[in-house]
């Protein structure tokens, strides 16, 4: 059964990203492009397709990191809209601040955040834990969570993400999924257990990488299997749950919507 990776050492996931995120912030875009083939971006694409976004909807990026996804989640709620992506990781958080400053028209700084560019909506990057959001309850059309489930506690962070949506809003998670195909997955495990860690060493030229892709693998203390995660949905009260599978399985994307 194909299963993916979500979670370890409960209670140590935050302070683990904080800790290794600073080493990978400078290269984290490249390295997530070029190690996955550049198969994350029409993951993350996927994903904004199936949070159903209108011109002017209000959306939330759970860990958005370098703030990839809030970018595209910008794109589809408009000059209208409005996007906050929260993370753990300053470092992480000021690659997201620096690319929508180097994108931003000069006059586009407002209290609702930084338009990236005219026609997209503003984004807002705020420091803050995603399993315990200071958001009022029904804020959001759409919250999204994009390749990491595995610092998070999933029925925690379900039950939040579900809380801070209004009622009809999506809630949708991208995530590392393995090939369906046994040989696939051989050939997938090699390349993710051994090839990918080294090669992000190598571009990088930081042995801590190499370290944090190992852990991608290694650190797992639970599994779920898409089926399991779906169901999960559905325990946390989200109508629609469903899972679609890209890339021959690689990646996966979530989705469910608040009643
Ligand atoms: C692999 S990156 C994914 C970044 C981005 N979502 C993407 O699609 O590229 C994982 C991110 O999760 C963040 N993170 C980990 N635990 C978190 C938590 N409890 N709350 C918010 N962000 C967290 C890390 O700081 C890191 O930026």
């Amino acid at each position: 059964m194909n299963r993916i990776s979500v979670s370890y050492a409960p209670g140590k996931r935050s302070a683990y990203a904080e800790a290794m995120f600073p080493a990978i912030a400078p290269t984290y875009d490249f390295l997530t492009r070029w190690l996955t083939f550049t198969w994350a971006d029409g993951w993350r694409r996927a994903a904004v397709h199936e949070a159903r976004l209108r011109t002017g909807a209000q959306a939330l990026d759970l860990a958005t990191g370098t703030g990839e996804m809030a970018l595209l989640l910008s794109l589809a709620a408009g000059p209208l809209g409005r996007v906050v992506g929260v993370d753990v990781s300053e470092a992480m958080l000021a690659e997201a601040r620096e690319k929508i400053r180097g994108r931003s028209a000069p006059d586009s700084t407002g209290t609702r955040g930084i338009s990236p560019a005219p026609g997209m909506a503003p984004i807002e990057f705020t420091r803050l834990d995603g399993e315990s959001l200071p958001f009022e309850d029904g804020t959001f059309d759409a919250a999204t969570l994009s390749l990491a489930l595995r610092y998070f506690d999933v029925p925690t962070v379900l039950a939040e993400m579900r809380r801070v949506l209004k009622p009809g809003g999506r809630a949708v998670i991208v995530e590392f999924g393995e090939p369906e195909s046994t040989v696939m997955r051989a050939g997938y495990h090699a390349y993710a257990h051994w090839m990918m860690p080294a090669l992000g060493a190598a571009i990088s030229r930081r042995r801590d990488v190499w370290r944090l892709l190992r852990f991608l693998p290694n650190s797992i203390h639970h599994h779920h299997t898409p089926e399991e995660l779906v169901a999960l949905f559905r325990q946390a009260g989200f109508e629609e749950a469903a899972c679609r599978r890209l890339t021959l399985g690689i990646g996966l994307v979530f989705s469910g919507t608040a009643p």
